[in-house]
């Protein structure tokens, strides 16, 4: 963990205005900064950074965050990364915690890239002079450019292709980077005689390799093991190449193999990306979901892309998010998006991506395959096997709704809703469950109520040392507004960007997020304080009354102590602050 106020003094430091433009040409809009938003495609900008706020939200999109945010979802930085490399532009440096990569760590992955760097231009340079390559690519309809850009190379047919560029081939770098394997005191190459594709981090640099065999034999494709730099769970070929792309279409298809990319790029489809011979992983989907809000995952007709494609929806479940659009695309039986785009071209392709099976569809075909509708036990069935997928859909409760909708339409049943989420004859508002006095008819108010004090809050966070009284009640945004209060009470310094940042990866999040975007539409004019004070009073107010309520059946005799010192004090008239 990095220490939260190392993460505070950092975003103090940056210039979130002047990081963004390096990204982004922005116009300068009363106070804040505007520009057409970066995450999604628009014609008139709605994007906005705020110089005073050090936030930038898309009121098109949602798009929200900080300058680390900005880093990690525009420029496809992980959390550490961003950090880092904002330590980096304002001159801090990490603080020593278990996380924190040490500096002889440092300094030997740094060797780990120069070797693989080394390899690379090797295999590259190789791949000049090599004829049976040449023609292996060739009679694959490979061009020179695609080579090119994708860095193709070639290992040579021998035991040591590397010992020429390698001063010393003992280097138990070369081991540790993949690419020498030792065996009982003899060293040879990993990769022989194979035609080889680099795989490339999100800077462009080389972290492993994928090495075809151009006969026939066995592995078709051998790649490098899990380093030190690589994880395969974690990366996916041709995202250096194809982030911009990606980012401007705002659609992202992801294929099977290396070659499906690189003969997609040949056709013009640059916004695929490939799986390193792995089923999709969560973390790549939140990868790629934070790059466009649509993902096309495309697969082989037959049945074992059925079943990659069934992981494929398990993993990336918890990552759906409500306004984006995950699908399915299965090519036709023997087909892949390199054989398909060779025959077809690329207008097929791009066709065959706009008929992609929404990730709901596809959920639901899967499984009604496997029941019996016309029988109670089939529904029931499908009941079953449908509920721990949508559990699954933590980040989407629209999504989560609507696919048990269907569940009900399609089984009859009207099945049990957690705590919390709105079922279609309920009109509790859609923050939460109102606080005590639910059935009243008053949960609008109280939301709203709490609301205005969740912007109070991190408009001035100081208010929060200045409340003698705080309102209590369930629901998520109460918690949130009392889980600020605790915080901004905890760590006076912290500014509301601080603590939305505090927020990340907790529930609250999202309504931190939500209630800071509302905070840059105010105008200068508005009020926040008559506001502020006036939705206090309100929740103040109702508390009161339900403790009023609570108490009144009951005999003064019965109360204890403190019960009837709360409701002498509910009973006077408060002050709010
Ligand atoms: P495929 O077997 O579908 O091959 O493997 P492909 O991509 O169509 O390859 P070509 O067109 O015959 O050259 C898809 C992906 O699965 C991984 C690789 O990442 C490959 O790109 N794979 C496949 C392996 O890792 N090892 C193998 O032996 C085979
Ligand atoms: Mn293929």
């Amino acid at each position: 963990m990095i220490p939260q106020d190392f993460i505070q003094q950092l975003l103090d430091r940056t210039d979130i205005v002047a990081l963004v433009e390096r990204y982004v040409p922005l116009k300068k809009a009363g106070a804040n900064y505007q520009a057409r938003c970066p995450f999604h495609n628009e014609k008139s900008p709605s994007f906005s950074v705020s110089p005073t706020k050090q936030f930038y939200h898309c009121f098109g999109c949602g798009a929200h965050g900080t300058a680390i945010t900005f880093l990690m979802e525009h420029a496809g930085y992980s959390f550490i990364d961003a950090v880092k490399e904002l330590a980096g532009q304002v001159g801090m440096t990490l603080p020593d915690d278990g996380k924190r990569v040490a500096p002889e760590e440092e300094i030997r992955r740094d060797k780990l890239y120069e070797v693989m760097d080394v390899a690379a231009r090797h295999y590259r340079l190789a791949l000049k002079k090599h004829e049976p390559a040449i023609a292996y690519l060739k009679q694959r309809g490979l061009t020179g450019e695609s080579a090119a850009r994708f860095a193709l190379g070639v290992a040579n047919d021998e035991w040591q292709p590397l010992a020429s560029v390698f001063a010393d081939y003992q280097d138990a770098l070369l081991v540790e980077a993949g690419l020498v394997i030792s065996n009982e005191g003899k060293r040879y190459d990993r990769f022989r005689d194979r035609v080889m594709f680099p795989i490339r981090n999100e800077r462009g640099q080389v972290i492993a390799f994928g090495g075809r065999i151009m006969q026939k034999g066995e592995p078709k494709y051998l790649n490098s093991p899990e380093t030190p730099l690589f994880h395969k769970g974690r990366e996916l070929y041709g995202l250096f190449e194809h982030r911009r792309a990606i980012q401007h279409e705002d659609r992202v298809v992801v294929v099977e193999g290396y070659m499906d990319v690189v003969m997609l790029d040949q056709h013009g489809v640059d916004n695929a990306v490939a799986t390193l011979g792995t089923a999709i992983t969560s973390d790549q989907a939140a990868r790629l979901l934070r790059l466009a809000n649509e993902v096309i995952f495309a697969f082989d007709g037959d049945n074992a892309g059925r079943k990659a494609a069934w992981r494929a929806l398990e993993n990336s479940l918890p990552q759906a998010r409500d306004g984006k659009l995950l699908s399915f695309l299965f090519l036709p039986d023997g087909e892949d998006p390199d054989s398909f785009v060779r025959a077809q071209g690329a207008d097929a392709f791009r066709k065959l991506c706009g008929q992609a099976m929404p990730l709901s569809d596809f959920l639901f075909n899967e499984l009604t395959d496997q029941t019996d509708l016309a029988s109670q036990e089939g529904k029931v069935r499908l009941a079953t096997l449908a509920q721990p997928h949508i559990a699954k859909l933590t980040q989407a409760p629209l999504l989560t709704r609507a696919l048990r909708q269907r569940l009900d339409t399609l089984t009859g049943l009207d099945m049990p809703r957690p705590p919390g989420e709105r079922t279609r004859t309920s009109n509790r508002p859609p923050f939460g469950r109102p606080l005590r006095v639910q059935g009243q008819g008053r949960g609008a108010v109280q939301s709203s109520s709490w609301r205005i004090l969740l912007q109070a809050l991190l408009h001035d966070p100081a208010r929060a040392g200045l409340l003698t009284d705080i309102p209590e009640a369930a629901g998520t945004e109460a918690a949130a507004v009392q889980a600020v209060i605790s915080l901004a009470r905890e760590h006076p310094e912290m500014s509301a960007r601080d603590i939305v940042e505090h927020f990340r990866d907790r529930p609250e999040h999202g309504l931190l997020v939500l209630a800071a975007a509302e905070l840059m539409r105010w105008d200068d004019e508005y009020d926040i304080e008559a506001d502020f004070q006036g939705a206090l009073r309100t929740l103040l107010n109702q508390a009161n009354r339900i403790a009023i309520k609570e108490f009144s059946g009951r005999k003064p005799s019965e109360l204890s102590d403190q019960e009837k010192a709360h409701l002498l004090a509910s009973i006077k008239p408060r002050k709010p602050v």
